[in-house]
């Protein structure tokens, strides 16, 4: 890997980055235990393990002082009421921090302290969001036909820590309610 300075592009429309040195394939049976409507989940994923999303890493030493880059793709789509979404982490290094930038669609960040504390923000194109160091965060498309595509950066030796998310799923849940767009409390926090 070079330690010479690089630049690459994120071509529009596809923001597809011109350098690409993984492409991550995240389908329906991924986000197992993670969407409410289990029914529905079990009911969709014996038809089709669909495509939810998707990510292009741009690859950098997984060490302190690097960045890892990439572009993040949510699909638009919805498992019962909620819509399709990463299936979101803690950094394992959980004093990191995170930058995301959205380039297309529209959606939400879903963060959460492990002290339970909670923040949902939206996204839409131009909106940059920094997530502190100790914040899990999860990515979600509520566009009804576009993709949420973000780019991200974070510190090489950030890591990903997905199994405490994978236990009960995030607290808040964003949902396609008969009024709109609804946040709510994820009712297996009792
Ligand atoms: O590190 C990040 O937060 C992103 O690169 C995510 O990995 C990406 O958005 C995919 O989400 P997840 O890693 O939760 O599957
Ligand atoms: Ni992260």
């Amino acid at each position: 890997m070079t330690d010479f300075p690089f630049s690459f592009v994120l071509p529009q429309p596809n923001v597809i980055p011109s350098r690409v040195d993984n492409h991550i394939v995240r389908n329906l049976s991924s986000l197992k235990g993670q969407f409410l409507d289990q029914d529905t989940y079990n009911e969709m994923l014996s038809k089709d393990d669909s495509l939810i999303y998707e990510v292009y890493e741009v690859k950098r030493p997984e060490i302190e002082g690097e960045f890892l880059m990439g572009i993040s793709i949510v699909h638009p789509g919805k498992v019962g009421k909620e819509f399709y979404m990463t299936k979101g982490h803690y950094h394992t290094v959980i004093d990191t921090a995170e930058i995301y930038y959205c380039m297309r669609g529209e959606g939400f960040m879903v963060m959460e302290t492990p002290e339970g504390e909670t923040c949902v923000e939206p996204l839409s194109p131009g909106s940059v969001l920094y997530v502190p160091p100790r914040w899990a965060h999860r990515s979600i498309c509520t566009s009804r036909q576009e993709d949420l595509v973000t780019f991200f950066a974070y510190p090489g030796n950030a890591g990903h820590d997905y199994g405490t998310i994978e236990k009960l799923g995030f607290r808040k849940l964003v949902l396609d309610g008969e009024k709109g767009i609804e946040i709510v409390d994820n009712p297996r926090f009792g």
